[in-house]
């Protein structure tokens, strides 16, 4: 790129929404790639070269060949996400590149996402919809699709921070119980206001009738969730994985199912996504949602502004809103 003077190379890589993109356009030249879809990886020295910024999503790898094709002048990396697993901090940080994420403002929607597969995976409400929708004859019954109610169990939260324990207010409303494990102590007046319990992963494990996946992927939480933490769980209990993929063991995932070890589970995120494991796919006890937490238009739009507002403090020499120190 080469932007006129005064202005700065700002490259965006797939569609905004709300007026992110008039505003970077406002102060600076804009490359727009305005297709709600991965760039082809052959098209990507082409578009990045010579950018000053790039606004990127979580399907976008950050790494070194990015910033080599991008080039020196890069000042900073946006992330559309509040997890920045896809973005070699490191890498960047030794480069002088600023990295920033999108927390707080997606909080409520993913937590919301969280606590509709707690109700479709005990409520069999994946199940329940595609008899109706495949039209197999059904009539009601004592029996048909019985689930099992929430109130009075136990959910865990693995990971405690702000969408974990959004996660366990809604919870709470529903009548249960809180167990929370991560590895910062969660905010004391959290733990009070829902009635919780700190405890470490294994009591949460063998403890709850829940277990809900909000840790951030990173080279600790890798397959936190194994072989051997399903063993840990109830037969009866359900697990939910909205934080990122790799975080459970997948292969483990499906033969813990296979075996009976857990009733079900509920994911919204996938260890190599699109790919998701056959051994999912034709699992009744399964519900599966193509990583849709934080798709609200209020909230993406919200993400967009904050990624632009990170942007644009950075080009003009401030602090950016929410950066990434990892
Ligand atoms: C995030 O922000 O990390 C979410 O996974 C996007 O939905």
């Amino acid at each position: 790129m080469s932007p006129a003077a005064g202005r700065a190379g700002v490259v965006v890589l797939s569609t905004l929404p709300g007026d992110a993109v008039e505003r970077l356009r406002a102060e600076h030249d804009v490359r727009y790639r305005d297709e709600d879809s991965q760039v082809p990886p052959g098209e990507l020295p082409m578009l990045l070269a010579g950018a000053d910024a790039v606004v990127v999503t979580l399907s976008q790898r950050v790494d070194e060949a990015f910033l080599d094709a991008t080039g020196p002048q890069l000042k900073v990396a946006a992330n559309v996400a509040v997890g920045y697993d896809n973005v070699d901090v490191a890498a960047c940080r030794e480069r002088g590149v600023v990295v920033t994420n999108t927390p707080g403002v997606l909080t409520d929607a993913t937590a919301d996402i969280a606590f509709a597969l707690v109700l479709m995976t005990t409520r069999r409400l994946g199940e329940a919809e595609r008899e109706v929708r495949t039209g197999r004859p059904w009539t009601w019954g004592i029996f048909h699709l019985i689930g099992v109610s929430v109130q009075g169990r136990t959910i865990g939260i693995i990971g405690p921070g702000a969408i974990g324990l959004a996660t366990a207010r809604r919870a709470r409303a529903f009548g249960m119980d809180v167990l929370l494990s991560g590895r910062s102590a969660p905010d004391p007046d959290a733990v009070a206001e829902l009635g919780a319990r700190v405890v470490d992963l294994d009591t949460l494990l063998a403890e709850s009738d829940v277990v809900s996946v909000h840790a951030p992927l990173g080279p600790q939480t890798r397959h936190l969730v194994d072989a051997d933490a399903l063993a840990r769980m109830k037969p009866t209990a359900y697990l939910v994985n909205t934080a990122r993929g790799p975080v459970v063991d997948e292969a483990a995932l499906v033969a813990a199912l296979d075996a009976g070890t857990i009733a079900g589970a509920g994911l919204d995120v996938y260890e190599d996504e699109p790919h998701v494991h056959p051994g999912l796919l034709a699992r009744d006890d399964v519900v599966l949602l193509p990583h849709v937490g934080s798709a609200t238009i209020e909230t993406r739009t919200a993400m967009a502004d904050l990624a632009t507002d990170n942007v644009l403090a950075v080009l003009a020499g401030r602090d950016p809103l929410t950066p990434v120190r990892g």
